[in-house]
This record gives structure tokens, sequence and C-alpha cells, in this order.
């Protein structure tokens, strides 16, 4: 869909509040090869802390999950059982990935008809699930790829997580590493998808586009990307929508789809309040970040202009800085956190500005690109 045909952001913004308010992120769920070791992962390495757990212990047959929270971060963390529950599928073609962005709402049959009425694919129909705590009523919608955003109404609750799982209180503890929540969420879409995406977050969820980039922003010598960040009414849910552009050699973006063999979450934006901390702790327990290219930090304070932080600090630590016409922000990108070369973390502290760091894409794009070619894939 042509720019000039996007709804007008004030009257989707005004209708969003009325079809499908959105509280929050309520959790997001990867589908995992082994959700114990990916705990153990993301408790070690990253600081969240176990909070609940579903499995053979609590009546679950077919799949086990653990729930870690950080901040108001939750990750579910899922594997199947046997070779007969549905997962398998997920895993043999995607690998490790986010299945479900769960999204918290005030009314979930309501979130379901009103998306699926306006062309959603229905994933699931609206369910109550109760226990001692109350209830809880789930629904579910289908997005790009085999991603799905569930819809989470939970004011009737007052237990852990969800009915279904049981307190997880492991002996082993870990400390936090500062991560507060989650400040957006990248779909890579493929090639000429993406216009499709932002017109269903646009036409189906209410949403309203605030920024675009083009290859003309985005490229190398090698390879571009294209780009367009869809928000809900309220701005809590940010979701940045990618395809693949033409370039002499292969994007990053059609890397992601290769290897996760379709559209799916590219990466997920953690919001902290003192990066250089954050950033420091999790380096120190094993989380491996992109390199920034020395020269990157030469000219630096010549484009963002002046900042509360020393630039040797951000330099020692391969800190990304710009700045919009809000403020400025900080920002830097693990390598991709599982084997393919597929989804990765970004660690962000917002200093005003609400943009998404375009004047870095170029230095990434280098950065992935020496990546890429480490792995013969560029
Ligand atoms: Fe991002």
């Amino acid at each position: 869909m042509a720019e000039s045909t996007l709804p007008n952001p004030e009257k989707v913004i005004a209708e969003a509040a009325d079809f499908l308010p959105i509280l929050g992120t309520d959790h997001i769920e990867l589908y995992v090869g082994n959700a114990k070791h990916s705990a153990y992962y993301y408790m070690s390495a990253w600081g969240f802390q176990p909070l609940a757990y579903r499995g053979l212990e609590t009546g679950a047959k077919d799949e086990v999950s653990y729930v870690l929270r950080q901040g108001k971060i939750t990750l579910v963390l899922t594997t199947p059982l046997s070779s007969k529950s549905h997962i398998n599928e997920h895993l043999k073609a995607h690998g490790d990935g986010v299945k479900s962005i769960a999204l918290w709402v005030g009314d979930a049959r309501k979130s379901w008809k009103e998306t699926v009425a306006r062309g959603a694919e229905s994933a699931f129909e609206p369910v109550v699930r109760k226990d001692d705590d109350g209830e809880v009523v789930l629904s579910g919608i289908k997005t790009y790829g085999e991603t799905v955003h569930v819809f989470v109404e939970r004011q009737n609750y007052t237990g852990t997580f969800l009915p279904g799982y049981m307190d997880w209180n492991p002996d082993f503890q870990v400390k936090d590493t500062g991560l507060l929540y989650v400040d957006h969420m990248v779909g890579n879409v493929d090639w000429g998808q993406m216009n499709t995406w932002c017109r269903f977050y646009a036409e189906v969820m209410g949403f309203a586009q605030i920024i675009s980039f083009d290859d003309k922003d985005i490229s190398t010598e090698y390879t571009a990307l294209m780009s367009k960040v869809m928000s809900n009414g309220n701005g809590r849910i940010k979701f940045p929508i990618n395809e693949p552009a033409k370039g002499r050699k292969k994007s990053q973006i059609e890397e992601y789809i290769d290897f996760y063999e379709g559209a799916g979450c590219q990466h997920i934006a953690l919001a902290t309040t003192d990066i250089v901390a954050t950033v420091s702790a999790l380096k120190a327990r094993g989380v491996e970040f992109l390199y920034v290219p020395e020269n990157y930090y030469d000219t630096i304070l010549d484009r963002v202009g002046e900042i509360d932080e020393e630039l040797a600090i951000l330099k020692k630590h391969g800190i990304l800085i710009d700045r919009d016409d809000e403020g400025y922000l900080l920002q830097l990108f693990t390598k991709p956190v599982v084997d393919r070369p597929t989804m990765f973390f970004e660690i962000i502290q917002r200093k005003g500005a609400t943009s998404f760091g375009k004047g870095n894409f170029q230095a990434l794009f280098e950065s992935i690109e020496r990546e890429q070619e480490l792995r013969g894939t560029l």
C-alpha cells in the first residue's frame, strides 16, 4: 500500500482506542528445542528470574513451559515432550524462535471479534482458563509467518502467571541486569510483503504508521532493507516491519528469511535506564554483541551533539548513539542468540528520543555484513 493511502494516523489512533485498547506486552512465548537449557541461559546470562512452570508435574502431557520475568518482561520457553506435538513442526522449520507475541487487553473476546471482523485469521477462539486464583480469557489471531498474537485478559486472575502453571522457585537465583520492559519487537517479512503486513496492523489492529525507511536510507555497497514502524494508539506496542531490498549481495533480512524458512520475529528490544551497567553485566555473563567499527566514534558527536555519558565508556562497550527531534537514544545489538542466524536482542536506553536509531543503521549494516562474511552468507 502506498503511504498516501494509509489511514489518517489521528483517526486511526482515536479508533484504535475504541476497538482494540492494548495495555502492554503480556508475554513473549518462544518455541525452543530444549526449554530447560534455554531457561538456564536466560536466567544466568540475562538475569531473568524464575516465575512459573508447566509440565508433567502439573498434568501437561505434550509440552513443557518455563516462565521467566525481569521488570515487566515475561518470557515463556516451550518445548514439546514427544514427537506427537505440533510444536515439532515449528521447530523443524524455524529452529528456536518467537511463536507468540501476547498482548495484555481488557477484553480478549472483543479483541478477537473486532480483529477477526476486520480480516484477521483466527489462531484460536476465545477460551476461558480457570484455577483457584480466578480466570483468564485468551484468544489468538495469526500474524506474519507462523507467529501469533494472543490476547490475554487477566483482570479476574490473581495467580502468578496463567491457570495451569505452578509457581517455580528453584534454588538457583540470579541477579537481574536492569532490563525493564519491551520497547519494540521487529518482524522480518518476505520480499514485497512489508506493506501487506503494515496494512494488516493498520486495518486489522488499528495501528498507525509512525516511521518509514527505504533502501535509500539504509544501504551499503552490498545490501539494503526497507522498514516501517507501526504503533498502537497509546504507543505501548511498536512493531517495526522489515523486508529485504535488492543489493549486490544477500541482505541480513534475506539471510534471516532463508534460515528461519519464512517470516518471523527478528529482534526484541529491551529497555534499560542504565545501558552501561546493563551491557556490562550481560557481557560479563557471556552475551555477545555486534562489533562496532572503532571509527564510528570519531565523528559521532558531530552528528548527535552533546550527551550526558562519557564517550570513552560508550566506545568501550560499543554502545551506539542516535538523536531525533525529541532527544537521543543509546542502543546496541546482540549477535543472534540461537544457532541459525535469526533472532537477536537489542538493548535500548531512551533519553527523550522516540525513534529507532536510523542514524546507526549504516554502521550496523556494515557490522552485520562483517558477520555474514564470516558465515559465508553474504
Ligand atoms: Fe530495534
